[in-house]
């Protein structure tokens, strides 16, 4: 680190997840001693809040970062990402584009920052329901292993970005005015006052959404346990922010829900609201702008002496996205790993 901090870029800076992540990086205190916006060509030369300058980028703007946080879109990853890495940036990207890939850590902080010492420039960061899930389940299977995970989200318009809640908006307005809607546009049918089983998009032959092949592939390489059962049904819900998820957990050894609570009550990142009598269990309005994951309505399963049922709620924007790529930066930055490839590289 330069004796005044990093060079930062963040890509995408004027959408939902890189206005976030400008934000955090400041209310935060990451140490940057510089951080430069970049978005598409539409947006180059705009002034965001804040006075920053939004760049176009290019082979020459892209140069001399230590850290690039991206949130501009799986394509303009595909493109940029490794260029920013092989010009000696880490990248941290919050796009589907590389989270699969072998070489490539998936790291939600709380869970298993260990990933990032093998990072080769590019780090993914999970899709939002899944970030938000494995928060919660973590502490769990570390105590008594998961079999099987049963999941049913109410996931946010805000996870398909900035159009889908002006659309939703939109129609809600035109609707209460008796008025037609226009064609929709971010997704197949009415999304205001509906809820549709077709959150994410259907690649050619598969009866599963690519959101909820996320789901099932991203948790196993977060917990490294391919041995995971998961069934997911993604479901988009007219809500503004914040992902909602039912999530029936079926653990290898007996776990009471009494243990579960104390167990999630202990762990980083969490916190449990559950006291149904009293209507108090997690809310996605109330997890909005917060950074938490909320878990409630913990009860055992009346059809599974192993399984437990959750209520599980977080702003997608933030730990779901934008808080999650800030902390993988402060984890890279404590364990003074910024700049480990080229210290490697020099020795
Ligand atoms: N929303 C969520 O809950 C969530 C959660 C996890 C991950 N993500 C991922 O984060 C990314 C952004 O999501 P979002 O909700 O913030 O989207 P968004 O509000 O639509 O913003 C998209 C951003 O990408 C920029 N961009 C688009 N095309 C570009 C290009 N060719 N070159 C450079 N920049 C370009 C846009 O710039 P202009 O303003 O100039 O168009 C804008 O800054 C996506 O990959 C999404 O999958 C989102």
């Amino acid at each position: 680190m330069a004796s005044q901090g990093y060079r930062v870029a963040v890509v995408g800076a004027t959408g939902q997840v890189g206005t976030l992540m400008l934000e955090l990086l400041r209310e935060r205190r990451f140490p940057a001693a510089e951080i430069v916006p970049f978005a598409s060509q539409r947006s180059v030369g705009r002034e965001l809040d804040g006075g920053l300058v939004v760049r176009g980028l290019s082979e020459d703007s892209i140069q001399g970062f230590d850290l690039a946080l991206f949130s501009a879109g799986g394509s303009t990853s595909g493109a940029w990402a490794p260029r920013f890495a092989d010009a000696g940036a880490i990248v941290i990207d919050n796009s589907s584009r590389w989270r699969m890939q072998d070489d490539v850590p998936l790291v939600v902080s709380e869970v298993n920052p260990d990933a990032l010492e093998a990072h080769n420039g590019i780090i993914a960061n999970p899709n939002c329901s899944t970030m938000q899930m494995v928060v919660a389940l973590k502490p769990l299977y570390d105590e008594a292993g998961i079999e099987r995970l049963v999941i049913s989200t109410y996931q946010a318009v805000s996870g398909t970005g900035r159009g889908a809640v002006e659309e939703l908006l939109d129609q809600s307005h035109a609707l209460l005015h008796e008025r037609d809607i226009e064609q929709p546009g971010a997704y197949a049918h009415q999304i205001a006052f509906n809820a549709l089983p077709h959150a994410g998009s259907f690649a050619p032959g598969d009866d599963h959404t690519d959101e909820e092949r996320k789901l099932i592939n991203e948790t196993r390489k977060i917990l490294a346990d391919p041995g995971i059962a998961v069934s997911a049904t993604c479901v988009r819900v007219p809500v503004v922010t914040g992902h909602s998820e039912a999530v029936n957990v079926q653990t290898r050894r007996e776990l009471s829900p009494a243990r579960a609570r104390e167990l999630l009550e202990a762990a980083p990142g969490v916190t449990v609201l559950d006291d149904p009598a009293s209507a108090l269990y997690p809310l996605a309005i109330d997890a909005t702008g917060k950074d938490d994951v909320f878990v409630g309505r913990i009860r055992r399963d009346p059809g599974h002496e192993r399984a437990l049922d959750l209520w599980i709620v977080a702003d997608n924007l933030r730990k779901g996205a934008a808080t999650n790529a800030v902390q993988i930066a402060e984890v890279l930055h404590e364990r003074g790993l910024v700049h480990a490839r080229d210290a490697a590289a020099s020795v």
